[in-house]
């Protein structure tokens, strides 16, 4: 089956290529950011839906072993450990510093998504918030998650809508993707999967910026 021709059709072309110097630019780029805690904050508000989908897909979250995609410093990963003390919580990220923000008791494992240092079928638990827009090859980081889920494991994914694009200020290696065309690329690696439209708060309609994809493996 061809994947490329599945997901691109409907996908603004993108000319990078993830090559050693977008990779440096990459990284570099987050470790500056990581002293940005304005607008790249080490906590997040566990009320707010974002959190609160994840923690309502994964549970019950009990022994669990989950790895936070991109995790930046691991405010998501935080709130999932502070909420479920015997949940075996991962944080994968391209940055160094933005690692050394992720608080105790949370593993700590630095890399590029599109290239998991993981085994296949490692956790019971893997998602992304944020940070799949930055994989540059959005199709081989998905790949890659599928492959360390273990089979009924589930995969949750909070990024942003294509059909927003341009409302926000980019870099030029990011790139939001459409509800359709990443739930049909999770179906060619997950039996159910789903989406929806998501906002912050449980009293405010979502505005089409932020979708949510659950899929189990
Ligand atoms: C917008 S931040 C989101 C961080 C975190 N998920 C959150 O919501 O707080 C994006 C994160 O993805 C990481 N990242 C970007 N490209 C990556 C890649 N190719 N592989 C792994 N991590 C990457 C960045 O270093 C950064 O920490």
């Amino acid at each position: 089956m061809n994947l490329s021709r599945i997901f691109r059709r409907s996908v603004r072309p993108v000319a990078l290529s993830l090559d050693p110097q977008l990779r440096r630019e990459i990284r570099q780029s987050f470790d500056e950011a990581a002293s940005d805690e304005e607008h790249f904050p080490s906590t997040i508000d566990p009320r707010i839906l974002h959190v609160q989908v994840l923690l309502r897909f994964f549970a019950p979250i009990g022994n669990k072993r989950l790895l936070d995609v991109g995790c930046g410093k691991g405010r998501y990963a935080r709130v999932l450990l502070e909420q479920n003390n015997a949940a075996r919580v991962t944080g994968f990220d391209i940055s160094e510093r933005m690692l050394n923000c992720v608080p105790p008791g949370i593993g700590k494992v630095s890399g590029i998504m599109t290239e998991l240092p993981f085994a296949d079928s490692s956790f019971d638990g893997v998602y992304a918030t944020e940070s799949l827009e930055h994989a540059v090859d959005i199709e081989l980081a998905v790949v890659e998650m599928c492959r360390i889920l273990r089979p009924g494991g589930k995969l949750a994914i909070i990024d942003k809508n294509a059909e927003q694009w341009g409302r926000l200020k980019t870099p030029a290696w990011e790139r939001w993707f459409s509800r359709r065309e990443l739930e049909n690329l999770l179906s060619c690696y997950c039996r159910i999967v789903r989406s929806e439209p998501i906002s912050y708060w449980d009293d405010e309609k979502p505005d089409g910026l932020f979708f949510v994809w659950y899929a189990e493996k």
